[in-house]
């Protein structure tokens, strides 16, 4: 059982007790609720992180479709956090707050997981926290490894690629992001070209094992150009094109593996001026690096930042696999270091499709035109 929240007198609240708390994430296409206990000393404790998978759902289209993930969302969130609640040995009385994904993300399905999460902070009486899904990820590495803040994190993912130096909750510097494609949907729209199943970036690397990546010639976008911004969309078409070629097993593996070279040279050039940069600006203090999103699950990609943070001289730490992709633990956790900053929000608090971390970087350098299909954020 937890302590209860204190109220300090100043309306903040005391951060020194232990805080549990519902999580819950409904922005792409995972149904997942997880209950976590942020202990007052700093420790964290998942008691539960159940992820509803939508992909047999959206497989015959080779890719999400939003308006189907919102009906599944719609369908799976009740019995999900009843699972979540189970697992964990909780009640509802046992919860200091609910965490829900606000966005970014598609805005059917943010809105299932807002909604009910609202329902039960007014039911039970409970703070609601409303986390930036970029958020958890930045966290997410927290859950299972003490990391002080800051750190210089890579978010990669299928909506999402950028390098943010993370100062801490709320806190976050963009030092590059896309200007196209996430790197995520580039791996899912090459597998796709490959005739691989959705999703594509596990399947890709796992045809890549057998390939030869000398094979191919792909275009190294951006390489030795300024700053820390990442491009994929070259690469996507100049990969598409070469899968119309492809005739054997061998070749189509060696194509695969060619890609993977190229999309994790890519994520490690850019990382590496991005270490750089940080290392300067911090006088060569607090060199930690974390990767967190979906990609960090590739055993090439996570190989690859691991080189360039050893010849940086920043430990390398990523997510276990099961918080690399999208959970709810990152969440709650995202939640409760809100809360005990006493950042709570509203009942109307808005989902959000667009939602930026560094909102002053988002609006200098605007990455896509309006309308423009492309990373979320
Ligand atoms: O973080 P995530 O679950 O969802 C987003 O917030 O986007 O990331 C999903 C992305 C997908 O594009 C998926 O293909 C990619 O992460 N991914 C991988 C691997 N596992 C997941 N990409 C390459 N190699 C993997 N092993
Ligand atoms: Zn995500």
């Amino acid at each position: 059982m937890t302590s209860r929240l204190l109220q300090d007198g100043t309306g903040s609240r005391n951060r020194m007790t232990d805080l549990t708390l519902l999580g819950l994430e409904t922005s792409c296409d995972e149904t997942a609720a997880s209950v976590v206990r942020r202990h007052a000393d700093g420790r964290v404790e998942v008691l539960s992180s159940i992820v509803g998978s939508q992909i047999a759902a959206h497989a015959p289209y080779g890719g999400v479709v939003p308006e189907i993930a919102a009906r599944a969302h719609v369908e799976s969130i009740d019995g999900i956090t009843v699972q979540a609640m189970a697992a964990a040995g909780v009640t509802y009385d046992d919860l200091d707050g609910v965490a829900a994904t606000a966005g970014p993300g598609l805005v059917g399905g943010v809105m299932v997981g807002l909604a009910f999460g609202k329902a039960v902070a007014l039911a039970r009486g409970l703070p609601l926290v409303a986390v930036n899904h970029l958020e958890g990820h930045a966290v997410s590495a927290r859950l299972a490894a003490d990391i002080p803040y800051p750190f210089l994190l890579l978010l990669v993912s299928g909506g999402h690629c950028q390098l943010l130096a993370v100062e801490g909750i709320g806190a976050c510097r963009r030092l590059g992001t896309t200007i196209d494609d996430a790197a995520g949907e580039a791996f899912d729209k090459i597998a796709k070209s490959l005739g691989l199943p959705y999703p594509g970036g596990p399947a890709l690397e796992q045809l890549a094992k057998s390939g030869d990546p000398a094979g191919y010639t792909l275009p190294r976008a951006l390489l030795g150009r300024d700053g820390c911004d990442f491009s994929f969309s070259g690469l996507k078409t100049a990969a598409a094109r070469l899968a119309e070629t492809v005739t054997t097993e061998v070749q189509r593996a060696n194509l695969a593996a060619a890609v993977q070279v190229a999309i994790a040279r890519q994520l490690s050039e850019r990382t590496d001026r991005a270490m750089a940069a940080y290392a300067l600006a911090r006088g060569g203090r607090d060199l930690r690096f974390v990767v967190a999103g979906g990609v960090a699950a590739n055993g090439a990609v996570r190989a690859a930042l691991t080189q360039v943070a050893t010849a940086r001289g920043f430990s390398f730490d990523a997510p276990p696999l099961a918080y690399c992709t999208d959970n709810a633990a990152m969440i709650a956790l995202a939640g409760a270091e809100r809360l005990a900053l006493g950042l709570t929000d509203s009942l109307d608090a808005p989902a959000r499709p667009r939602w930026p971390l560094d909102a002053a970087a988002a609006a200098a350098h605007p990455s896509h035109a309006a309308g423009r299909k492309g990373a979320k954020a």
